[in-house]
């Protein structure tokens, strides 16, 4: 469906033709001055520069036409040329009953038929996640669900960590630890052999103490750089190791995005990539792409309109081992080979900002991907505490993402009256949700390429533009809709369009026709923070409608069936908000 404000761009259109101007005048916008009117068009005073014509005689004309037209209640021309346009009220429901019976929301199909790669996540096998990958995650599950519901064929990958340095360290950790493992003897046979079990909790460990030993021991880095080479020639025993810990490694991090609603589709990993290196490497060469500079082998993709240094992307350094560009392109060439996407959205901090514009020129000169093919670096700012700083714990070490989610849950399950639910168990889930939401929402109302603050207390307060705010306000209309059907009122599924609507009704329901608007800014600038404000606002317009108006108590039938009709698809369309943003509502709060 289109949105509102092209559906009636679509009525001017024809009506700037009718007096015989250039349709693609009636450009119709949201009004700057809502007390005025509804909507606005400001075509006329393009056409005024257009047709050499003083623009009110253009806006006059145009105005004229429409003064019949069904859809609008008033059109009228403001010096020096504007139209104002309100609608109808009984356009405006019907609009919005046509929203809510479209199996697509009513929102625009603006990716129908495009296959979209969202690459987020990322986080590294056998390092804790920390907060740092939050943000990726959070971002990018509902950019993901964003572009499904604008009918795009859209699909996650994580892009995992899990073959770099940091596997040669674990593995040169758990030798020191336990020599006496098979996958350490030069006679391991994987066909017999077999590598003990490791515990989550010791692989966790691990990472942090060999990184810390390879800064300051010489010795130790040299040995891990060694079984990292070795591992990504599969060596035997490291290979059969790595297989183990990479399965515990990736169940525990499945447990940690299934708290957050956060699900790939695909689990690839930079090892997959390895074996792609090779036709990336031939590619480059037919393409006569790759220098030696300095031992390295590189691709030049600096440009003569670069006013900053583009360093050439390294794809063999000089020891001849690949890096994080060998192995990202190599990883088009898998996903163009197993996808053929439309679009590659990467959904990472914004400070790898350089890597990405290197790749994706590196992309272009070798034609790795289809050429209509785009590739995005979706950055996103840095998550800080309340001094401003990056987040940290209290004992300035770095937050793991298990233990921020407890913390928030703690806080969660002790801001809500045990009178209220059903038994423990039902007051605990919805702490959950809570904690979950409130997290999710306090970073997605944020442009995603800003640095936010994060502040549980007030993510969690009902109030404002946070995430229990958006909660209670579907825990309010779930009540009310509940209490009208213990009543036996039946709930209409559509909206009355002869019902006469009060003020607040009415700003209810232009609330409700602006999503397409917000869902289209989401879409086109890849930025949820549009469908957070989107959800905020009719939360907002739903309160002053609750607060002014009678409901369930309102004596005139139809306008009481009106009403609750009216609350249903406030829910339902929160409901879709919220699941684009991830978020899960709950029952009672
Ligand atoms: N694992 C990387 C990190 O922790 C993020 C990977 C992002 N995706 C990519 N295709 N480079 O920084």
């Amino acid at each position: 469906m289109n949105t509102i404000t092209t559906t009636l761009s679509l009525l001017l259109k024809e009506a700037f033709e009718a007096c015989g101007y250039d349709g693609a005048l009636g450009v119709v916008t949201k009004s700057d001055r809502p007390e005025l009117c509804q909507f606005q068009c400001n075509g006329a005073m393009k056409g005024a520069k257009l047709y050499k014509l003083p623009p009110f005689k253009i806006a006059a004309a145009v105005t004229e036409k429409l003064a019949d037209h069904p859809a609008f209640l008033k059109v009228e021309m403001a010096m020096p040329g504007f139209i104002n346009l309100t609608l109808k009220n009984e356009y405006l429901t019907d609009y919005i009953n046509k929203t809510a019976a479209d199996p697509a929301k009513g929102m625009p199909q603006l990716l129908a038929g495009k296959k979209v790669l969202v690459d987020y996540g990322g986080p590294n096998v056998a390092k804790p996640l920390h907060i740092g990958h939050l943000r990726s995650a959070i971002i990018g599950e509902s950019i993901k669900r964003i572009s499904l519901a604008a009918g795009g064929d859209a699909f996650g990958d994580t892009h995992l960590g899990d073959w770099g340095l940091q596997m040669g360290l674990v593995i040169t950790e758990l030798r020191e630890r336990h020599p006496d493992w098979r996958c350490f003897a030069s006679d391991f046979d994987p066909e017999k052999d077999t590598v003990p079990p490791i515990d989550v909790k010791e692989l966790n460990e691990v990472y942090p103490c060999a990184s810390g030993k390879s800064k300051t021991d010489p010795e130790y880095s040299r040995v891990a750089h060694e079984v990292t080479a070795e591992l990504q020639k599969k060596h035997p025993g490291y290979y059969a190791l790595w297989k183990s810990f990479m399965e515990v490694s990736k169940a525990d991090m499945k447990g940690i995005y299934d708290r957050l609603n956060v699900d790939f589709e695909y689990w690839y990993g930079e090892s997959d990539a390895e074996d792609y290196v090779e036709e990336l490497l031939a590619l480059l060469e037919e393409k006569n792409l790759l220098e030696e500079s300095e031992g390295a082998r590189v691709v030049r993709v600096s440009r003569e309109d670069d006013n900053a240094p583009m360093p050439p992307v390294i794809i063999k350094k000089s020891d001849n081992s690949n890096i994080y560009a060998t192995t990202d392109l190599a990883t088009m060439i898998q996903r163009r080979r197993l996808f053929d996407p439309d679009y590659v959205w990467y959904v990472v901090d914004k400070r790898q900002g350089l890597h990405f514009t290197q790749i994706f020129r590196a992309e272009k000169l070798a034609g790795i991907l289809k050429e209509e093919c785009a590739c995005e670096h979706l950055g996103f700012g840095t998550m800080n505490g309340a001094d401003g700083k990056p987040f940290k714990t209290r004992d300035g070490g770095v937050m793991q993402l298990n233990a921020l989610l407890d913390t928030a849950y703690e806080k969660a399950l002790a801001s809500l009256d045990p009178a209220k639910f059903r038994d423990e168990e039902h007051r605990k889930e919805v702490a959950d949700r809570l904690s979950v939401a409130s997290v999710k929402f306090g970073d997605l109302i944020n442009n995603r390429s800003k640095d936010y603050v994060f502040d549980f207390d007030r993510f969690l307060s009902c109030e404002g533009k946070t995430g229990a705010y958006l909660l209670y306000t579907v825990t309010r209309i779930t009540s009310l809709l509940a209490k009208a059907q213990k009543e036996g009122a039946v709930i209409p599924e559509s909206l009355d369009t002869a019902v006469a609507l009060s003020p607040a009704e009415k700003e209810l329901l232009l609330t409700l026709a602006d999503v397409g608007e917000y869902f289209e800014q989401a879409v086109t600038e890849r930025a949820p923070n549009y469908i957070a404000e989107a959800a905020y606002r009719i939360a907002s317009a739903f309160s002053v409608f609750y607060h002014d108006d009678r409901i369930l108590s309102e004596e005139d039938e139809a306008k009481r069936a009106n009403r609750l009709a009216l609350c249903r698809m406030t829910k339902e369309k929160m409901e879709f908000l919220t699941h684009l943003l991830g978020i899960e509502t709950v029952d009672v709060m």
